[in-house]
């Protein structure tokens, strides 16, 4: 009977911004220059997205990572690159503690999730040069096929663009257009809206990049 409650709760959530609880910043930072290309972009020869995966369970308020790093998503979902079992490569140490602790202290600690989830978190570097756009969903307005996602930016350089949407799945109707600042994080009910965000293009420098950590949640 709680655990209907404690979902019923988790499930009003539609989406907000709010300031990210973490003094770590400068110390993951790094961690995003050591990303490995992501090799299922349809397009060889301009690789703008690299990352890291891992993922884990929350069970009772307790967080546990597992060693698998395979992440699938139907064709449904996913038109770009659904279909297939992804093997992503490994996140490192620093960049799983750093998630740990935003999951903790952001959504666990601030009573906004309580039920027990497997969550995936993705590390994620777009870039973009002079002559090519890097674009941080190449599949267009999507659902992740999850119950809540989390996007958080950890850094920008060189480039514009990334702004953040928001739909609602039943109407087309934008709920959200956003540039969501370094220092928060945007959480969302994945079952009623469709994200999105747009491409990073070139400001200045050789390449510019857009960081970010996505952490998504299943029931
Ligand atoms: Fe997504």
């Amino acid at each position: 009977m709680v655990k209907v409650n404690k979902k019923k709760t988790e499930q009003k959530i539609n989406f907000f911004i709010k300031n990210l609880q973490s003094k770590h910043f400068e110390i993951v930072k790094p961690e995003f220059k050591k990303l490995k290309d992501d090799k299922y972009l349809n397009n060889p020869e301009w690789i703008f997205r690299k990352r890291s995966f891992a993922q884990g369970t929350i069970r009772g308020g307790k967080l546990s990572w597992k060693n698998s790093v395979s992440f699938f998503q139907s064709k449904k979902i996913n038109k770009y690159a659904g279909g297939i079992l992804r093997k992503f490569p490994k996140m490192s140490k620093h960049l799983k503690k750093f998630s740990e602790r935003i999951i903790i202290e952001n959504l666990i600690n601030k009573k906004i999730l309580f039920s027990n989830f497997n969550f995936g978190v993705h590390a994620i570097r777009i870039i973009c040069n002079k002559y090519n756009r890097g674009y941080p969903v190449p599949e267009g307005f999507h659902t992740d096929g999850v119950d809540f996602v989390a996007i958080i930016p950890i850094n920008q350089k060189n480039c514009l663009g990334g702004t953040s949407y928001l739909k609602k799945q039943k109407k087309n109707e934008i709920v959200l257009k956003n540039k969501i600042p370094n220092g928060k994080f945007l959480f969302f009910n994945d079952t009623k809206f469709l994200h999105y965000a747009t491409p990073i293009y070139h400001q200045k420098g050789k390449i510019g990049f857009r960081d970010m950590l996505v952490i998504t949640f299943l029931y």
